[in-house]
């Protein structure tokens, strides 16, 4: 199995952003979530994205106003980061999320782990332990925003197959394996370079996290609970310290 740091940077890296429609669409769904949920900045502006990829919440987070610390594991996602975001106040650090108290000096008054970054743990206890951190790292009244594909229920036979996009030079399958509590998540992915179809593939598992779960460790660390919501699939919650 790939480590999820050799996933990204030999698989998924090249087709993120096109995954999810190209990096303006990225970026809009993000400035459209910080809008809906008016995660504007209120005393510190201090923020830290953890898993922050190519920047689908850093940019709009910075644009909204505030100071952000960027972590993130792929050195080729936050390529694409700082080649977009330019003239923004976006630290750049390839890291360990789990490590970003040791990295992050002053009190947040937004954290942020979106897109299913949460269940690229390797285990619950690191998300409690995350939790923890996280709480302790809020300044007050700070919120901890969280988003993530509920996993929880199982797809059988072919429905496992999952065509997540294609055009005519790119083709992206996903094949899910299930685990009582992970999921083997396979990414296949076909390339026409040079007018030949080249295949990446690789496997790697994700934790199947129930939102009551997330909630009773967030309540359980603190947290009062402002936003649980559940749409297309996608589970947000939004916690205040
Ligand atoms: C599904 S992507 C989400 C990226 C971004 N938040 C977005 O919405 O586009 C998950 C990201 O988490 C990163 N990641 C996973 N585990 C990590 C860890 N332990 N520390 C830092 N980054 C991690 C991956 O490299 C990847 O960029």
């Amino acid at each position: 199995m790939a480590t999820v740091k050799q996933h990204y940077e030999e698989v998924l890296a090249d087709v993120y952003s096109w995954m999810y429609g190209g990096f303006e669409n990225g970026l809009q769904r993000n400035r459209e979530f910080i809008a809906k949920h008016r995660l504007t900045p209120k005393r510190s502006a201090i923020a830290v994205d953890l898993g922050a990829g190519s920047g689908f919440q850093s940019i709009p987070i910075a644009e909204a106003g505030y100071q952000v610390t960027a972590i993130d594991l792929s050195a080729r996602l936050l390529d694409e980061l700082k080649t977009n975001s330019k003239g923004l106040p976006i630290n750049v650090v390839q890291g360990d999320l789990l490590e970003f108290d040791s990295i992050v000096n002053n009190k947040p008054e937004l954290i942020v782990c979106m897109t299913d970054t949460i269940v690229h743990l390797d285990s619950k206890e690191n998300v409690s332990a995350l939790f923890s951190k996280v709480f302790n790292a809020l300044e007050p009244c700070g919120k901890f925003v969280i988003t993530f594909r509920d996993l929880t229920h199982e797809l059988k036979d072919h429905d496992r197959f999952i065509p997540v996009r294609s055009d005519d030079n790119t083709v992206f399958t996903c094949f899910l394996e299930y685990e009582p509590e992970t999921v083997k998540v396979h990414d296949i992915v076909y390339r026409k370079i040079d007018g030949k179809w080249n295949l990446s593939k690789s496997f790697f598992r994700k934790l199947r996290l129930s939102r009551d779960w997330v909630e009773g460790q967030l309540m359980q660390f603190g947290f009062k609970i402002l936003v649980t919501d559940f749409e297309n699939g996608f589970i947000t919650i939004i916690g205040q310290k």
